[in-house]
């Protein structure tokens, strides 16, 4: 047997047996204590979470446009599934950036997770480690790198975790945010582009809703070395002083692509630039020498009126080919999305806003409850399909509604 043929050394996980698991519960009295229908998260947080925090999570860019277009992009394609092609055992595995995960699917970098659940992106990190499936935490979390790190390590020493960064302007704290990141495991660096300023969000601003402002998502600039050396009083003594510190640095809209150098000094590991929605946006970052992008729109919180990013996604994943690694996230909302984006030339999504109500709605269970859910249907939705892995998953597999 050559090393080609050689049996994949972690055995496929069965996914859709989620599905029977649900059932078989059924049985004996018990039903899903969220909805199973992701798209319909959303109206259960509105109901049962305060309105600061499900109108900051839920809400977009100006009046929602970008939300609504990429519900549509996602939707004018329809799939055309294949008969008789003996789809009994399925792989959903994926190589990503040198690591085989169980699935094409990670946790998108949601800042501020505490205003959702007291448990905070910890737990949000135990769901994805217990899936075997990365966390890319946010710079804006509302707890510490080193603590997240650990809380996966509890669950699966080494957990794949990814680490994201709102490239603050302060080139000391960006180096030591960094430095802690790759000590504390974090493999892969997120850059995203988009968020060098906020956008005008309607819902937030009609709360006057910004838990930053009060010291909230702040963490790891807190607790970091470099960033308290900037401070003339500790944290704790001026909260005021440290915001205002934390607000000043936070982005830097003035930064070019000639800066990627900097971090390409300064982190060892792969980099992928998020919120590309242009081909030559693309091509740049290959040349820049990154291992790739996130075809994304923030989940359409930046530009209100950008395009839906499944309309961005087809012609940059054709202009890049193999020279970057494409990934893809803002509107998934169940496996079908996911079969799509991977037709559509993604390598994997990324799942944002469901899973921030799967744990403000039940904690670490929640987030669990989401991916499974997600996962079985995508596994079923390949399967009825007539495929059994992501790597087969072509345009062919779709066609566009008029
Ligand atoms: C920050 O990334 C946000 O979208 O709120």
């Amino acid at each position: 047997m050559t090393a080609s043929d050689a049996p994949n050394p972690v055995p496929a996980k069965d996914w859709s047996a989620f599905q029977y698991e649900i059932y078989l519960n059924g049985i004996a009295g018990t039903v899903p204590r969220l909805p199973t229908d992701l798209s319909r998260l959303e109206q259960v947080a509105e109901r049962r979470l305060g309105p600061g925090p499900v109108g900051y999570v839920a809400g977009a860019a100006g009046d929602g446009k970008t939300v609504r277009a990429n519900r549509e992009a996602l939707d004018r394609w329809r799939i055309v599934p294949r008969m008789l092609r003996d789809v009994h055992q399925r792989d959903l595995s994926v190589e990503l950036f040198g690591t085989r995960l169980p699935a094409p699917v990670a946790l998108a970098p949601v800042g501020v997770l505490s205003i959702m659940h007291p448990d905070a992106e910890p737990a949000a990190a135990r769901a994805a480690a217990a899936q075997g499936l990365p966390l890319i935490l946010s710079t804006a979390s509302s707890t510490t790198l080193e603590q997240v790190a650990e809380a996966m390590d509890g669950v699966a020493a080494g957990a794949e975790r990814w680490f994201q960064l709102y490239w603050p302007k302060d080139r000391e704290v960006t180096v030591s945010l960094l430095t802690r990141a790759a000590k504390s495991g974090y493999r892969v660096l997120f850059v995203t582009l988009d968020t060098w300023l906020l956008a005008w969000r309607p819902r937030d601003l009609d709360q006057a809703y910004l838990p930053f402002l009060r010291g909230v998502g702040t963490a790891n600039y807190f607790s970091d070395p470099a960033f308290q050396a900037g401070l003339a009083k500790p944290v704790h003594e001026d909260l005021n002083a440290a915001v205002l510190h934390f607000a000043q640095m936070f982005a830097d809209p003035a930064k070019t692509w000639a800066d990627l150098e900097f971090l390409r000094a300064h982190w060892d590991g792969p980099i992928v630039l998020k919120g590309v929605l242009h081909p030559d946006d693309a091509l740049r970052a290959a040349d820049a020498g990154m291992d790739g992008i996130v075809v994304s729109n923030h989940g359409g919180r930046q530009v209100n009126g950008a395009i839906g990013a499944a309309d961005a996604l087809p012609g940059i994943a054709q202009a890049v080919g193999d020279r970057l690694t494409v990934l893809f996230d803002s509107g998934v909302r169940g496996g079908d999305d996911v079969f799509k984006a991977l037709a559509l030339g993604a390598k994997a999504v990324l799942l944002g806003r469901p899973y921030a109500y799967g744990l403000g709605l039940d904690g670490q269970a929640g987030v669990e409850h989401v991916l499974r859910c997600l996962l079985a249907e995508f596994d079923l939705t390949l399967a009825l399909s007539g495929y059994t892995e992501p790597g087969q998953l072509t345009a062919d597999a779709l066609t566009r509604e008029r």
